[in-house]
């Protein structure tokens, strides 16, 4: 695979993928990114000019896909509106670009017969009860609470169509939270990270209790690249490495690890329909193909990342009083 179409790839996981690409690959890599509020050019610093290009534009535009997927070996499909307070504010363009979006890459890669990996979420899956003893598997039923996690399912269901319908070549995977660099600062541990930084008291929702299931972003970066070397086509991977925690459990972390008092922070109205819990089996990805997670301790990829923010506030000060602002009408929308 030498020349790799990455959609998304201006966002927290596809700049990921790609810096990860870049060290583990020598393919050309073309990103495709409109911009969002939630892409950020910066965070593709530092890659050599040779082995990157950068296609500003949108998914759902037809011709530009077709033309960027003739000439690519493979996608792989990051483009999202991926944030949960968001798609219950307004939930449109989750519609447009998790939806007709992935349409609109699957009948270019069905066209031109084109390798296709689809990223996804474990949210597709629902929650689970704290004390439930299972976790998700590739078997779990659909069963998503948000509008994004809706439209998430929506595209996976899709892709499984084109598969068997028109022989589309592709692999789904379905990962759980990630942290690390180059997240945005609507995002639960960047942004507690970045108020302390700002002399602001954390926000948790609710009692804190929700237990998400935490992946470093390489690790999943990591595990996408196994899936498309190596997986079978038309099979379902879910992304995991065993880090359920509670939400209150990985503030207190992140304040300890910055040197505040374990009890600074406020509590905050609860998301609407906010999920409880997520945990991953990712037991077949581990057997089939053999992955491994590299990071397997939070506490210390949470101190990593927390040096990463205090040490790139430029990148990253710019949207913070947008999102903060953002924050404000929607509560007051909800109260
Ligand atoms: P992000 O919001 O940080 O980045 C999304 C990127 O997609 C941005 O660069 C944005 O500009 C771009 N984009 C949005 N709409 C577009 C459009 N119509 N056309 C072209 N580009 C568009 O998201 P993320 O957290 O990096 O998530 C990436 C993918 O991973 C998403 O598909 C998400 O559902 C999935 N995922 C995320 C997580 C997580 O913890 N963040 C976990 C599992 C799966
Ligand atoms: O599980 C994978 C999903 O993880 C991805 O599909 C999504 O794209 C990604 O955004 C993430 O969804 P969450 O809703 O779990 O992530 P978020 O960072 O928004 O919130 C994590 C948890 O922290 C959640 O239980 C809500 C809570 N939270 C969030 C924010 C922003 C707070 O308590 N306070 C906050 O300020």
């Amino acid at each position: 695979m030498k020349r790799i179409l990455v959609t998304g790839g201006a966002g927290f996981i596809g700049a990921n993928f790609v810096h990860y690409l870049i060290e583990h690959s020598d393919a050309h890599l073309t990103v495709l990114d409109s911009l969002t509020y939630a892409g950020n050019l910066a965070s593709l610093q530092g890659i050599p000019g040779p082995r990157l290009t950068v296609a500003i534009g949108d998914i759902t535009d037809a011709p530009l896909v077709d033309e960027l997927v003739a000439t690519s070996d493979a996608v792989v499909h990051f483009a999202a509106e991926s944030h949960n307070d968001n798609s219950l504010f307004d939930p449109r363009p989750f519609l447009d670009t998790n939806v007709v979006g992935t349409y609109t890459l699957l009948e270019a890669v069905r066209r031109h017969e084109t390798r296709f990996h689809h990223i996804s979420t474990d949210e597709v899956y629902g929650d689970l009860e704290l004390d439930d003893p299972n976790r998700f598997t590739d078997t779990t039923p659909y069963n998503p609470s948000s509008p994004y996690s809706a439209t998430k399912a929506a595209s996976d269901m899709l892709v499984r169509a084109w598969v068997r319908s028109f022989g589309v070549r592709a692999t789904i995977s379905n990962c759980s939270n990630n942290y690390g660099p180059y997240q945005h600062v609507e995002k639960f541990i960047p942004r507690q990270i970045t108020n302390i930084l700002a002399g602001v008291r954390p926000k948790l929702y609710g009692a804190g209790a929700n237990v998400r299931d935490w992946i470093h972003v390489e690790d999943h970066s990591s595990a996408v690249w196994e899936i498309l070397n190596r997986g079978t086509v038309g099979r379902t991977y879910l992304i995991g490495a065993d880090g359920e925690k509670s939400n209150r459990e990985v503030l207190q972390s992140i304040l300890g690890l910055m040197g505040q008092d374990p009890e600074a922070f406020d509590t905050v109205t609860d998301r609407p329909g906010h999920d409880l819990r997520y945990g991953i089996d990712a037991s077949v990805l581990r057997t089939e193909l053999g992955w491994r997670p590299a990071h397997r301790d939070l506490s210390a990829g949470l101190g990593q990342t927390i040096s990463w923010y205090r040490q790139n506030a430029w990148w990253w000060e710019g949207a913070k009083a947008g999102t903060e602002q953002r924050y404000l009408l929607q509560e007051a929308a909800h109260a």
